[in-house]
């Protein structure tokens, strides 16, 4: 998979694919991850690539111009399955999503900043707007690094089978159950039981109670779906 970035803050992005996980996966070839600074695209002396609202209103918006330059660059050197725009107003990031994205050969992820893009990026550029949260970041940044974890991770490769993801909460519209491990007891608090038994079946049978029990009482939500 190769993520081309759109960004004003390409530093405040990088350390976050430095790291674990994430620089495995480009160890391994499997993606790769390209910054754009936006700024690299503005046509004026200043450099700016925001400006006043038609209308008025406090706040700068991100001009179309710079955006167009930079996302038509890249679509003249390859074709890309998503144009990504992270913003507060667009679909909450999930699981099914984030297994979604991972099938991808090439995507694009807009960072917006101030109040957002001119609407025209959005209507003629952007394939799909993705929020991490009801909850307003400084910029998109932050929220791009949370989706290229939750999408790197889940390329097939990345993950052995010690850290697959396919135990993770949510894969299963579940949350995942406890785990422990040693000392079996700390000062008096013991391991379950079960998890001490060597019977797997059984251990199998308490891993999913817990899931149900854990997802019923904190997220009724999934549960009843
Ligand atoms: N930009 C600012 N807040 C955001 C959020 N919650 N999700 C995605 N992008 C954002």
């Amino acid at each position: 998979m190769r993520i081309d970035i759109i960004t004003v803050l390409p530093e405040l992005m990088q350390s976050p694919f430095n790291d674990s996980i994430l620089k495995r996966a480009q160890e391994k070839g499997i993606v790769t991850i390209h910054f754009h600074n936006l700024r690299d695209y503005s046509t004026n002396k200043q450099k700016s690539i925001d400006d006043y609202q038609f209308g008025g209103g406090a706040g700068m918006v991100m001009m179309i111009e710079p955006i167009d330059l930079c996302i038509s660059k890249l679509k003249s050197e390859r074709k890309y399955d998503e144009v990504i725009y992270m913003t507060p107003d667009g679909k909450t990031l999930n699981q099914g999503a984030a297994n979604e994205l991972s099938l991808k050969e090439n995507i694009i992820i807009l960072c917006g900043h101030y109040k957002g893009v001119d609407q025209r990026v959005r209507d003629l550029f952007i394939t799909r707007e993705i929020s991490i949260g009801d909850f307003v970041l400084s910029g998109g940044e932050l929220a791009a690094n949370v989706l290229c974890d939750a999408v790197i991770r889940l390329i097939p490769g990345v993950l052995n089978n010690e850290t697959s993801a396919l135990t993770d909460s949510f894969q299963d519209d579940l949350l995942a159950p406890p785990v422990y491990t040693r000392p079996a007891e700390y000062k008096g608090v013991k391991v379950p039981e079960v998890l001490l038994s060597g019977n797997f079946p059984k251990i199998e049978s308490w891993r999913e109670d817990q899931a149900h029990q854990r997802t019923k009482e904190r997220r009724p939500d999934l549960f009843n779906k």
